[in-house]
């Protein structure tokens, strides 16, 4: 939620007759967060919503994350090579859960085809991130541009397609779902809502859906399969009519999107801890954007992250280019776990070699969650097996290469 937008047909006061110029009634539909006492958007469709011909379970989904308890232990640095993921399928159906806990899961998906049914997450929020490629998102409020390096926010239960954009390249996208919501940290705003001064992006950086996509004399034609899931299982309804027949709409509750580039960062004299890069949060994880910028000011100042045991924290950066400052051997597509309870920090070297550094050409986004990560099978297959030792300053012994 951003602020309130309102665009298209509407009665000049809630819960009032709408009609279209030959005297058809529309329909009103709340679409309600926390209840009733949360964020909501009004939508005036052009056919009642509740009109479903078949309601089946679903044969189609995507998989949900399982723990991979073979693959867990022992508790060390991962990295994980995202560019294994195989490309294929659609959005709906092609995400690879990696990571996951009670409030968030972790995917990434590599789709090359157009979503043909509709698909709703009632399981939460989500965040993706647009690594490579671009897309068009077609939602209940509008189409939504999807450009490379865009976070893209899809709120719970929104009805949505993906379309890949021909002659794009192909798609590479990380997902965050949120499981309790995805937002605009609190501390971020006023206490009208407004964005702060201080807060790292304004109103006019987020790119708004393009009005609704339906008149009253004109609704698309599409899909009227929708796939609803909830609880990690999924629901197929077989719709009398395709769903985007929304004339108009009112509320805090659409999709955006938001370009990395846009995120203004902060340097200080000395380095500043990671939530100086806070983008979006919601119950138990925070994301972060690392962008270019200049580095601490300090004439002695060491600009690399200093070694840290942030004992209640485990974190994951996606790596998208530059020169990550603490880090070696990591390129873009590149995924790191660094789980509470095992210290981490920069590479060695990296610390020495930052000294006198007057700016940083990084890129990355990284999420902090508070109850741990728990990886999956999916996960191990893309796994760099030497990663967590790529920290060691000594060569191994004798009696540890005699062990393999
Ligand atoms: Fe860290």
């Amino acid at each position: 939620m951003i602020d309130r937008m309102s665009c298209g047909l509407m009665p000049a006061k809630p819960h009032t007759v709408l009609r279209d110029a030959e005297g058809n009634l529309l329909y009103e539909e709340m679409l309600t967060r926390g209840g009733f006492g949360g964020a909501f958007t009004y939508l005036y469709h052009r056919y009642p919503t509740t009109a479903a011909v078949e309601v089946t379970e679903s044969k189609r989904g995507h998989a949900i994350a399982v723990a991979d308890e073979a693959g867990r232990t022992p508790l060390k640095r991962r990295l994980y090579d995202t560019r294994k993921v195989a490309p294929g399928g659609t959005a709906f159906e092609c995400r690879v859960p990696l990571l996951f806990n009670g409030d968030l899961t972790v995917y990434f998906a590599c789709p090359t085809q157009s979503d043909d049914v509709y698909f709703a997450n009632g399981d939460g929020d989500e965040l993706w991130f647009v690594e490579e490629g671009s897309a068009r998102l077609e939602t209940q409020c509008g189409w939504l541009p999807v450009v490379a390096g865009a976070f893209v926010w899809i709120p719970r239960s929104m009805i949505h397609r993906w379309h890949i954009t021909s002659g794009s390249a192909p798609l590479r996208m990380m997902c965050f779902e949120g499981h309790g919501g995805v937002m605009v940290p609190a501390d971020f705003r006023n206490p009208v809502g407004q964005l702060k001064m201080d807060a790292p992006y304004t109103h006019r950086d987020f790119v708004r859906p393009e009005g609704p996509i339906a008149t009253p004399t004109q609704v698309p034609d599409g899909p009227r399969e929708l796939v609803v899931r909830k609880g990690g299982r999924f629901t197929r309804l077989l719709l009398e009519r395709p769903p985007m027949d929304v004339v108009g709409w009112d509320g805090f509750v659409y999709p955006w999107a938001f370009a990395i580039e846009k995120y203004q960062p902060k340097t200080g004299q000395v380095h500043l801890p990671p939530t100086v890069h806070s983008t979006f949060a919601g119950p138990g994880f925070l994301v972060c954007s690392f962008v270019p910028r200049m580095t601490d000011t300090h004439p002695q100042a060491i600009p690399c992250p200093y070694p840290h045991s942030s004992v209640d924290c485990d974190e994951v950066i996606l790596y998208l280019r530059g020169n990550f400052t603490s880090r070696r051997g990591v390129g873009p597509g590149a995924l790191s776990l660094h789980p509470a309870g095992v210290a981490h920090g920069p590479h060695p070297g990296a610390y020495e070699a930052s000294i006198g550094s007057t700016r940083t050409d990084e890129m990355a986004v990284m999420v902090d969650t508070y109850l741990p990560l728990a990886p999956t099978a999916q996960a191990r297959q893309l796994e760099d097996a030497g990663y967590h030792d790529s920290w060691r300053t000594a060569a191994p012994s004798a009696a540890e290469q005699g062990r393999g």
